[in-house]
């Protein structure tokens, strides 16, 4: 009796032993524990299926879930300027809203990159990261940081410009603010994705030098610098190689080169094998699930070139199967992916929808960024501000007047609750002495714009209003079905009819200002000169409309510097002749030469310069510092200076320094910007500015040593209000 009844207890004693272990939660569940240890715990508790089924995409915007051991999906959004409404062409993100998902529309990375301000980048990417996680996603597709190659690439709004060293700062002040709040970001498209010709399909051929100089920089950048938990490849091939299957740029570059520990996700739809596609280091393959097999059904999708479904779990066991991949490089993908997902506390916090959007604190952010970001380019004979006690009436006129343009079209395009349109920011700041009228002048392109007569009747309309008035203002410019991921702009030169209306209104009104809403540069020659000021807009997200109004009233002070050289036209472009390229292939022949750096070189005149903008009010540069006169190897140097403000209101002025090595074995441009500082001071005041230069600032990428490489001798150092607008100048010595 005794004796059974302690069998009976020691049974039940290891039952219950076992039931607990049973309970208690795998290492990889203890939030307490170090990434690497959870990732390692549940990497062995997983099954080769388990872990092929991670490889690919489990719905349009989700990675996929794993129920036995609880590994959530990866809920992503579409970006970057703010999160992408899902109502549109990727209702399927959120198969069950039945209404449009709205939140805050930031500006264009264009007009972010305008502002200069890496801080207020990095406060955007946490206001964004905060919309995500209140619309219960997990992951953002931005920043893009592809370089503004061709004046006509549809998406050169999503981007910061044409120089690597700019694209940088703000990607990387960006990417901080979207982690920070435990958000994944995911930086985009690596790379040389600068076309949206055949983006499926060109093969582009460029150098080595050009690509570690140029297209590379702000990547590395996200990597060695904010730590970036994600990467997108882009859908291009580069030398001769998709960029989901290169592993050149993949692995060799990305993960072993620079160090890179997160995940590299595909854009959506750019595989085309199984072994190759893993083997050259992709992680994550999107979109996946029946949502994809239903996309790539559509005759559209394969006539673009899509490409979806090769790291399918059974395509992947497959493969490993035949010994074509090795179970170690799954492994590898899906360690990076759960590395990012308990970094980034996926398993600890999940997110859940229903959170505030759209409050008063980020509206705030936009409004700000776009009117840092508006660039003034032209101002005679202080024709700007306009000053309530001279005008009394103003005319608004133009096809970007009385409607939003958050963004360019695309995958980037932000659905917002309100959105202030330039008439009613204008409006808002004219009120109660200035009189706003208001006329079309010139319907959009492509909408409908009636017949010849009724044109006409419109032009006439606007023309009368113009000539009735004390100013008149001609928000002129793209939309979102003429510029946009998808495809390339036509041309460089504004919509049909507006240069035509610019000019007639100009005519009638000697006080005409343009103002342009677009995400590149426009030709202007046409009028240029018949108006005595521009101001560049953008596409300023929400709040522009406001914005614009504080800036033509002077109630704000512009501040915004060109991110990208204003061609007189497309031709003088360092990259014509050598765009779109001829039987799917692109040279790109101007090498480094891009943007200001080839305009430098060719000695080209440009029409507005890489780093200009204007002010209402004025700077002096003074007393240009190097120290030391001679730099050690391996060292840096101090360059001060000191900048006041000489007008009678308060400014910030974007001081920028750009270096340049009088002789080297090799060919380098005339000048690299290099360090920049936004700096705000009152009417009066002046500040020392001080930077410093490493050896980063000196190398060139050599491609016999397949390296950077500083060399020894002399550099000058340039100090200015724009590319082409140097006020101090220095010089120093680096040693050996
Ligand atoms: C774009 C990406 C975007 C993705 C998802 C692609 O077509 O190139 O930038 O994130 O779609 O919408």
């Amino acid at each position: 009796m005794k004796r059974t009844f302690w069998i009976l207890a020691s049974i039940a004693a290891v039952a219950a032993v076992r039931a607990l272990r049973a309970q208690t939660p795998p290492p990889y569940r203890n939030p307490k524990l170090a990434v690497e240890q959870r990732v390692e715990d549940l990497l062995s508790r997983m099954t080769p299926q388990e872990k092929a089924e991670m490889l690919a995409g489990g719905g349009w915007m989700e990675s996929r879930p794993n129920q036995r051991l609880g590994i959530p999906a990866i809920k992503m959004a579409d970006g970057p300027m703010g999160v992408r409404n899902w109502a549109g062409s990727s209702a399927v993100t959120n198969a069950r809203a039945t209404k449009p998902v709205t939140s805050t529309a930031f500006p264009a990375g264009i007009a972010m990159a305008s502002g200069w301000d890496p801080e207020l980048a990095e406060r955007e990417g946490r206001a964004i990261a905060q919309e995500v996680k209140a619309l219960g996603r997990d992951m953002i597709l931005g920043p893009t940081v592809n370089i503004n190659r061709v004046p006509l690439w549809g998406r050169n709004f999503e981007g910061y410009g044409e120089d690597p060293y700019l694209a940088a700062r703000m990607g990387v002040a960006y990417i901080r603010g979207v982690q920070a709040e435990g958000v994944i970001p995911s930086v985009k498209h690596f790379a040389a994705n600068n076309q949206e010709f055949e983006r499926h399909r060109i093969d582009e051929a460029v150098s080595a030098r050009a690509l570690h100089e140029i297209y590379f920089p702000a990547f590395r950048a996200a990597v060695q610098e904010a730590g970036v938990w994600a990467v997108m490849s882009a859908y291009n091939k580069l030398n001769g190689r998709w960029c989901a299957e290169n592993a050149a740029l993949l692995s060799d570059t990305l993960k072993k080169r620079w160090g890179f520990q997160g995940f590299v996700i595909s854009d959506w739809g750019s595989t085309y094998s199984t072994a190759g596609t893993i083997n050259a280091g992709m992680d994550l393959e999107m979109p996946g699930g029946e949502p994809m097999r239903a996309w790539m059904q559509r005759a559209e999708t394969r006539q673009d070139g899509n490409g979806a479904g090769w790291l399918e779990a059974d395509k992947v066991m497959a493969a490993i199967a035949a010994g074509e991949v090795r179970q170690a490089a799954v492994d590898d993908a899906v360690r990076r992916m759960l590395r990012v997902m308990f970094t980034a506390g996926l398993f600890d916090r999940p997110h859940v929808a229903g959170g505030e959007v759209d409050t008063p604190e980020r509206q705030a952010v936009a409004r700000t960024a776009a009117t840092q970001g508006m660039v003034l380019l032209k101002n005679a004979n202080g024709a700007l501000p306009l000053d309530g006690d001279q005008i009394r009436s103003l005319a608004v006129i133009g096809p970007n007047a009385a409607v939003a343009r958050n963004g360019g079209g695309g995958s980037s395009l932000v659905r917002s609750n309100y959105a202030v349109t330039p008439l009613a920011g204008i409006e808002e700041r004219a009120a109660p002495q200035v009189k706003v009228r208001y006329a079309l002048g010139v319907a959009m392109e492509g909408s409908q714009a009636g017949d010849a007569a009724a044109r006409q009747t419109a032009r006439d309309e606007a023309v009368a209003l113009a000539r009735q008035s004390d100013a008149a203002v001609v928000v002129a410019g793209y939309a979102p079905q003429l510029e946009s991921e998808g495809f390339d702009r036509k041309s460089m030169d504004l919509p049909e009819g507006q240069d035509e209306l610019i000019r007639a209104v100009a005519e009638a009104n000697p006080r005409t200002v343009v103002v342009v809403v677009a995400g590149a540069p426009v030709t202007m020659t046409g009028w240029i000169d018949r108006v005595p000021a521009v101001l560049y807009a953008w596409y300023g997200g929400q709040e522009a409309g406001h914005a614009i109004g504080d800036l033509l009233f002077g109630a704000a002070n512009p501040s915004g510097k060109l991110p990208v050289t204003f061609p007189k036209e497309w031709k003088d472009s360092p990259a014509y002749g050598h765009y779109p390229g001829e039987d799917l292939h692109v040279a790109y022949s101007e090498g480094i030469y891009v943007g200001y750096r080839g305009f430098d070189q060719r000695n080209v005149e440009p029409l507005f310069p890489f780093g200009h903008g204007l002010s209402y009010t004025t700077f002096e540069y003074s007393g240009l510092a190097i120290t030391p006169a001679r730099m050690e190897a391996g060292k840096t140097v101090t360059v001060t200076m000191k900048l006041r403000n000489t007008g009678s209101r308060a400014g910030a002025e974007v001081v920028q320094l750009y270096v340049h090595q009088t002789h080297a074995s090799t060919d380098r441009p005339p000048k690299e910007l290099k360090a920049f500082r936004r700096v705000a001071l009152a009417a009066g005041e002046s500040q020392t500015v001080k930077f410093t230069l490493g050896t980063d600032a000196l190398s060139f990428y050599s491609e016999a040593r397949q390296d950077w490489v500083a060399e020894p001798g002399r550099f000058e150092v340039l100090a200015g209000a724009s590319s082409r607008d140097i006020r101090l100048q220095g010089a120093f010595e680096l040693g050996r």
